[in-house]
């Protein structure tokens, strides 16, 4: 069982950093193995809209999105890490997720998604939701913690002082390593839910 971190901050030894390596322990300690990949120093674009994805089956800007595309078929549950930036999730996070998500041929049903921010003061809340939208557009399930998942700090290693910030992704962790376990489990005795075919519609036709 395996879970993909996406790390979205320029700061690798971060707050974003320091708040997945608090979720990495739970994990482990339920034997469920966890690769961290850092996407917010790189010099990526946003989606070009080219449709290439559609035909060749990948995103076609560089070899970073489809690499994770891969890891993220192989994983068992996804966990995108932002910092909070002008009240929304870091920029080359962004432009890596809007490619990774639209591009991906994977299933994604039923991988779990979980999104963890990280403030100094405001906006953890705009960019919670922004982050769970990634899910809940491909058919995971969303876990969930006791608290919305925001940590607080400014400077790098402060987030070690939020004591509920830091219960809150532990627990997060664990309630996201059972869903993982218990859908394992669901899948071997049910199987994937009912599909049906995607219809794109807009508000002219
Ligand atoms: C460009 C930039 C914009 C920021 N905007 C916000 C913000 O809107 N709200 C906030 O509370 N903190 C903001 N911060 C502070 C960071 O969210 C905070 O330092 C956090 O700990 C960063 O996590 P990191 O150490 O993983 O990079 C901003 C920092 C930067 C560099």
């Amino acid at each position: 069982m395996k879970v993909l971190m996406i790390n979205g901050s320029p700061r690798e030894k971060g707050n974003t950093a320091l708040s997945l390596e608090e979720m990495r322990k739970v994990f482990e300690k339920n034997g469920i193995e966890v690769e961290i990949v850092n996407v917010g120093r790189l010099a990526v674009k946003g989606c070009l809209a080219c449709g290439a994805c559609a035909k060749v089956g990948h995103c076609v800007q560089d070899e970073l999105v489809p690499q994770l595309a891969e890891k993220l078929a192989a994983a068992d549950g996804l966990v995108i890490g932002s910092p909070v930036h002008y009240a929304s999730a870091g920029g080359a996070l962004v432009s890596v997720l809007d490619r990774l998500f639209y591009s991906c041929q994977a299933d994604l049903t039923m991988k779990v998604g979980a999104a963890i921010c990280v403030a100094r003061r405001g906006g953890s809340s705009a960019t919670f939701d922004e982050l769970n939208k990634y899910f809940t557009i491909s058919g995971m399930p969303v876990a969930s913690s006791q608290y919305w998942n925001m940590v607080y700090g400014r400077a790098p290693g402060e987030a070690a002082q939020d004591a509920e910030g830091m219960r809150t992704v532990r627990v997060l962790a664990e309630n996201m390593s059972f869903l993982m376990k218990s859908i394992a489990l669901g899948k071997e005795k049910y199987g994937l839910p009912a599909k049906e075919d995607r219809v794109f519609t807009n508000f002219i036709r």
